[in-house]
């Protein structure tokens, strides 16, 4: 991996933006070494279309089409020439709540990146911490992957364990995963944007981890 715009960030999320929001304030206080180009959403209202705009960063909806869990072609196209347009070398999802079909996965080939919440491979898909819950695992966590053909199944990049409390809600289990998500997430972009993984296949190896200084 090595470009000149590898610092270069388009960030795709459904939802209320918390991680996106993390990663920008990891950017401003000057810990992440990059910058977020432009920040797409499938959800029209989305919070995290909010946070983009309070920081001046162009943002846009773009309607998803026909289908309920993926985006439709003239979508997908949309978003590719949004992104290239944009000049970012990283894709990063942030709560978005589709599956990146083929042509946008080829599109930018090793260069998609997602948090999810949980150890994977345990509990992939919607409401991780709710599955975790129900299993009554002791620990759950975060996980930053690469993002294949799969559903959770991408190369893992970094992980965090994360405490199941007895008397743990769904609402309380969620946001102590919320709180190591903003931690992880900028820790492995910085990791990513300055090159310092190494991926082959599955193997992702880390040649130096900033997060030790
Ligand atoms: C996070 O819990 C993330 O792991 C999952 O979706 C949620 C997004 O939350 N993929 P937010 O929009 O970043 O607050």
């Amino acid at each position: 991996m090595g470009s000149d715009n590898q610092h270069k960030i388009g960030i795709l999320g459904s939802g209320k933006g918390s991680n996106f929001l993390a990663i920008q304030n990891s950017i401003r206080s000057g810990y992440l070494p990059a910058s977020v180009e432009i920040v797409l959403s499938d959800v029209e209202n989305a919070g995290i279309l909010t946070i983009a705009q309070d920081h001046h960063i162009p943002h846009h909806f773009v309607n998803p089409g026909r289908f309920r869990s993926r985006l439709d072609e003239s979508a997908e196209a949309e978003c590719i020439r949004l992104l290239r347009e944009s000049g970012v070398y990283w894709v990063v999802l942030a709560g978005f709540m589709r599956v990146l079909k083929g042509a946008f996965l080829e599109a930018f080939a090793d260069r998609i990146v997602n948090i999810h919440p949980s150890l994977l491979p345990s509990f992939p898909g919607l409401h991780a911490w709710e599955q975790a819950l129900d299993y009554r695992v002791k620990y759950t966590g975060v996980t930053v992957h690469l993002v294949d053909r799969g559903v959770d199944t991408g190369t893992i990049l970094a992980q965090h364990p994360v405490p199941v409390m007895d008397d743990d809600t769904s609402l309380t289990l969620h946001q102590r995963i919320q709180q190591a998500e903003w931690q992880l997430y900028p820790r492995v972009l910085k990791n990513l944007v300055t090159g310092r993984y190494s991926v082959r296949g599955r193997n992702a190896v880390l040649k130096e981890d900033h997060f030790q200084a």
